[in-house]
């Protein structure tokens, strides 16, 4: 595997993977790899070859009072694992290359960005979109592959490849758990032990609100009353928010008939941790994937 820092070369084995008319893929990370990253990874060994990953830390996507600065950063276990998979690139620029002094531009996606987790994290997607085009223009992906665990900003990154005309085909992938349900994240590395334990609230509010759909409920505000009820009853973990919305607008979805998400936020002690669940119809029944 080769590690490229700079944009100049990676363009250039972008250019020479386009010439040839090799399927570049592309999987956009921040480090700190886990089990959800590597998935990822292997799906987009599966179908492409040569395959990027990329690893920066963009502190675009981060508020003032948010964790750049200690957000965990394991460049040689990432490098280490990324070989042992057999990725061909690991892309990892500096702050500089990425963002030299005279940087000014940015790329909103309109409504979808400003609700949820946006309103929460007021210019995290503008961060998000604005690297991910940058590294869609360096890296020239025919495929580039996201995780549904962060299912607004694929829903966000898919609009912008949609308004923008990238040629960049955006595949999601499922959300990898750990044995208890929690859904990995570099940042469930903050959790103290009771946290940790706390963190299940989570998943086992999604699987509540599951449990109410599949019993029939089909009222958005008494599924979401089922998974506040788990919420509530774990004292470590407070609610930023959760709602039932539509796959598409993401707008609350008032009726169950088109695919929804149902999304929530919370915080576990100090750390922020996001999670969903797909809810799609089929048939006359509904399917709830966690
Ligand atoms: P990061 O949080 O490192 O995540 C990189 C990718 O891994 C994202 O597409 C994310 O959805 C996916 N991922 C994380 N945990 C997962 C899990 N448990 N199961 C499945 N996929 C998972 O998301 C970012 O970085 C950044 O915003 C980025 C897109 C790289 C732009 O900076």
């Amino acid at each position: 595997m080769e590690t490229i820092h700079t944009i100049s070369w990676m363009q250039q084995i972008a250019q020479d993977a386009r010439v040839k008319e090799r399927i570049l893929g592309l999987v956009p990370t921040m480090g700190a790899l886990h089990e959800g990253h590597f998935s990822l990874v292997r799906e987009a060994l599966r179908h492409c070859s040569p395959v990027v990953v990329s690893l920066f830390v963009n502190p675009k996507q981060f508020g003032p009072s948010e964790d750049f600065q200690k957000y965990p950063r394991t460049l040689e276990a990432d490098r280490a694992a990324l070989e042992k998979l057999g990725v061909g690139y690991l892309f990892a620029p500096s702050h500089e290359e990425m963002y030299p002094p005279d940087f000014r531009t940015a790329v909103f996606v309109e409504g979808l960005g400003d609700r949820l987790e946006g309103r929460s994290r007021p210019s995290h997607f503008r961060g998000v979109t604005t690297v991910v085009l940058k590294l869609f223009e360096i890296v020239q992906p025919r495929r580039a592959f996201f995780g549904r665990k962060d299912a607004q900003q694929v829903r966000l990154i898919r609009q912008m490849a949609s308004d923008l005309n990238l040629v960049a085909e955006i595949v999601i992938c499922p959300i990898v758990r750990e044995p208890d349900g929690l859904a990995l994240s570099s940042r469930n590395a903050y959790l103290k032990e009771a946290e940790r334990l706390a963190a299940t609230a989570l998943y086992r509010s999604l699987d509540a609100a599951r449990r109410a759909i599949e019993t029939g409920e089909r009222d958005r505000l008494r599924i979401l009353a089922a998974l506040r009820r788990v919420i509530d009853s774990e004292p470590l973990v407070a609610l930023d928010y959760a709602e039932i919305v539509d796959a598409d607008t993401w707008e609350p979805a008032m009726a169950l008939r088109r695919p929804c998400y149902l999304v929530l936020a919370a915080r576990v002690g100090t750390t922020r941790l996001i999670d969903n669940a797909l809810i799609e119809p089929q048939g006359d029944t509904l399917r709830v994937s966690l």
